[in-house]
């Protein structure tokens, strides 16, 4: 669809970016926190690991003043479960509760809204040794606990809540490593199952701590975060075009029907069905999901999906994650019977194998809002790419600025389109460490003076996105 006259964004759009504490906080074992399961797993040699990353912890202060300085109405940051409840046994660490009190007010104190995810990858590691993390329903229990003590500590100020950052992983899970061989998941009954529990698990866990927050905040937003790749059909082939359905299914609507609509995806139930491999659902699992929705969507938005209908006697094939900080190539794989990937013709890559489609997120958005009919806020998006700091402390990174003003532009489109799109908060306010691909591997509109090993000065240095994003929220999105 085209447009006469474009609708502007509206006013009090919430302009912002966003962080995770166990990729920027470092400080990882400061103050009584324990560590998290991430901060424990091996990082290969060439590869910085997460006891430092960018200091966020003790420089939170000067951080959100540059923050303010851009103009952020809106920061989208993570607590970490090992700072408040650090032995995961319900003992609150008061140094924990004090920390993110003091970030919440630094917020609010330079006009900038808290918006808090509960759980971004950072389960403590005692709970994975106790009882395997989210592999157990004990989870459920000890992450509604905690999530209870930040809505009563933090409740009062933060009004805007997303549960448990992409945990939407069963898609992956089917693809890739987690259960140890790269297509284990695909083809082995066993490990099938133990991934639909754990989606099982953390589905309910989430409804439940949408209920306590519900009760206990009722005007407050709380809603999953999805990480969402819209699928595009690779032929005019009809079958493709019902491939573009499982792809959407099992990538994301299995998760957002229980979160927003309290059930289950009929395909993915019949999938699973036919597999043998339905979730354990306990006695009182489905109320709880049918009692308490979600009240706003967060979106994570970095690629769309090319995909084409997979036969039962196709060879599965995982994705090409990258493993040492190389590019990843998540474009070719099949699962069995359900989607195969391609590579599409008609877009670019980033230097470190991710497709470029900023249209794929107006059709990402597009699909959510008319499905869920929910206020969408976008909390991550952003370009990962190679940064330099040149001698005069300047970072001329046109790439990242040209990324996100086509991205900026497509969510104008999204919202000509009827989506109420309240927000945008790319990847990430400032430098930190990469999932998977490292220091090197950058995203913020604040340059962090460190690489892979040497933690040299971790000064704060405005790359040329710093001022062009000024510009942007100052004009409402209006100057791109
Ligand atoms: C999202 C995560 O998947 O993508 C972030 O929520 C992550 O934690 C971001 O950092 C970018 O991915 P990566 O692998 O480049 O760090």
């Amino acid at each position: 669809m085209e447009y006469k006259k474009l609708i502007s964004f509206p006013e009090g759009f919430l302009w912002g970016a966003s962080t995770s504490a166990f990729q920027c906080e470092g400080a990882y074992d400061e103050d009584g926190k324990s560590k998290c399961e991430r901060e424990l797993r091996p990082v290969p040699d060439n590869i910085a690991d997460f006891s430092t990353t960018s200091d966020h912890y003790h420089r939170y202060k000067e951080d959100i003043a540059l923050m303010k300085e851009m103009g952020f109405k809106a920061y989208r940051f993570s607590i970490a479960w090992t700072r408040i409840i650090p032995n995961g046994d319900g003992i609150v660490n008061a140094l924990g509760v004090k920390h993110y009190n003091d970030v919440i007010d630094e917020c609010l104190k330079n006009g900038i809204t808290p918006i808090v995810t509960l759980h971004h990858f950072d389960i403590p590691n005692c709970l994975e040794e106790r009882y395997g993390g989210w592999r157990s329903r004990e989870v459920i229990n000890d992450f509604a606990e905690y999530c209870t003590v930040c809505f009563k500590e933090f409740g009062d100020r933060v009004k805007h809540w997303t549960v448990n950052n992409e945990y939407n992983s069963f898609f992956f899970d089917m693809l890739n490593s987690s259960f140890g061989d790269k297509t284990a998941g695909i083809d082995d009954q066993n490990a099938l199952k133990a991934g639909i529990n754990i989606a099982h698990i953390k589905l309910v866990a989430e409804s439940k701590v949408i209920g306590i927050c519900q009760e206990m905040w009722p005007d407050a937003l709380i809603g999953p975060t999805v990480h969402y790749e819209p699928g595009y059909a690779n032929s005019s082939r009809p079958e493709d075009q019902l491939a573009v359905d499982n792809n959407d299914a099992f990538r994301v609507y299995l998760y957002l029907d229980v979160a927003c609509k309290g059930k289950y995806h009929p395909l993915v139930w019949r999938f699973l069905e036919d597999r043998d491999a339905l979730p354990d659902i306990q006695p009182g699992d489905m109320e709880i999901i049918a009692a308490h929705n979600a009240n706003w969507l967060t979106l994570n938005y970095y690629m769309s999906a090319t995909v084409g209908y997979s036969r039962l006697e196709d060879e599965s094939v995982g994705m090409a994650i990258s493993q040492n900080g190389g590019a990843d190539d998540m474009t070719s794989y099949n699962i069995q019977g359900v989607v195969k990937g391609y590579a599409n013709p008609h877009l670019v890559r980033s230097e470190f194998g991710w497709e470029i489609d900023a249209v794929g997120l107006r059709n990402a958005l597009r699909r959510l809002a008319y499905r869920y009919d929910l206020p969408i806020i976008i909390t991550e998006n952003g370009l990962g790419a190679y940064d330099k700091l040149e001698e005069d402390g300047s970072i001329h990174d046109p790439y990242r600025i040209e990324y996100l003003k086509n991205h900026i532009a497509q969510c104008r489109l999204a919202i000509n389109d009827g989506v109420n799109l309240i927000g945008f908060c790319p990847w990430s306010a400032i430098d930190l460490i990469s999932t998977h691909q490292g220091m090197a591997k950058r995203y913020g509109f604040i340059y962090v003076n460190r690489d892979e090993h040497d933690l040299k000065d971790l000064k704060r240095y405005r790359k040329d996105s710093f001022y062009w994003y000024q510009k942007v929220i100052e004009s409402n999105g209006e100057i791109l």
